[in-house]
């Protein structure tokens, strides 16, 4: 499941992280990348000592804690800190999957990837984020602020850049539910849970439905 969600950091949110940015300290994103996705990595990200790496790390971190859609559709076990990088003219990611597991002496399993756009679509050429799933190509270029939240397994690339400048958080999630197909239908009866319960109130049918929901956080859920 790809998911698109508005306003992840609101406008005022949005300026303070790209006043930060503008004037923060960036090297290659290749030394980072794994062995094999090294010769395809063209981009720049924030230098954790930079002096306002924490605060930015707040900033996103509260963000997506207070979003209720992404703590439903990705059931956060382990959120790792967000890498800030930049995309100039004539740079790009290409296909590459993410690593599996991250965190170096923290490991945790990247079951959902995340980009958080920082820059407007008309603010640069190229640099739509392509997802491969099973339908085809999946491409995005979505507002500031918005983010994209699809899974770690699949295939991706980021479209060169061809003109102006693209900005983006991303980051990965190890999910208290490894498997997408369980998350999906978690997702889709907590929604239901809450249609029933605004459209209902709390009748016996909620109830039944409440306990099984809740019986299968128990059964799929590892903490
Ligand atoms: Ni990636």
């Amino acid at each position: 499941m790809i998911i698109c969600l508005a306003d992840v950091l609101a406008e005022s949110e949005l300026d303070d992280v790209r006043d930060r940015l503008n004037c923060g300290s960036f090297y290659a994103g290749s030394e980072t990348a794994g062995w094999a996705a090294r010769e395809v990595k063209k981009n720049m990200q924030l230098d954790a000592k930079d002096k306002d790496w924490a605060k930015l790390q707040r900033t996103v971190r509260e963000a997506l804690q207070c979003h209720d859609v992404f703590t439903l559709a990705a059931s956060p076990r382990t959120i790792s800190p967000v890498l800030f990088s930049k995309y100039e003219q004539g740079m790009g990611y290409g296909d590459h999957v993410d690593n599996a597991v991250m965190g170096g002496d923290r490991p945790f399993r990247s079951d959902l990837s995340f980009t958080i756009f920082l820059s407007a679509p008309e603010e640069y050429e190229g640099g739509e984020l392509a997802i491969e799933d099973t339908t085809g190509v999946q491409t995005f270029k979505l507002p500031a602020g918005s983010m994209v939240l699809y899974p770690s397994t699949s295939l991706h690339r980021v479209e060169t850049v061809t003109a102006g400048v693209r900005q983006v958080a991303v980051g990965w999630i190890q999910s208290m539910v490894r498997e997408a197909e369980r998350r999906q239908i978690l997702f889709d009866l907590e929604t239901l849970r809450r249609q029933m319960f605004s459209q209902g109130g709390k009748t016996s049918e909620f109830d039944i439905l409440s306990k099984t929901v809740s019986n299968l956080w128990r059964m799929w859920s590892d903490l």
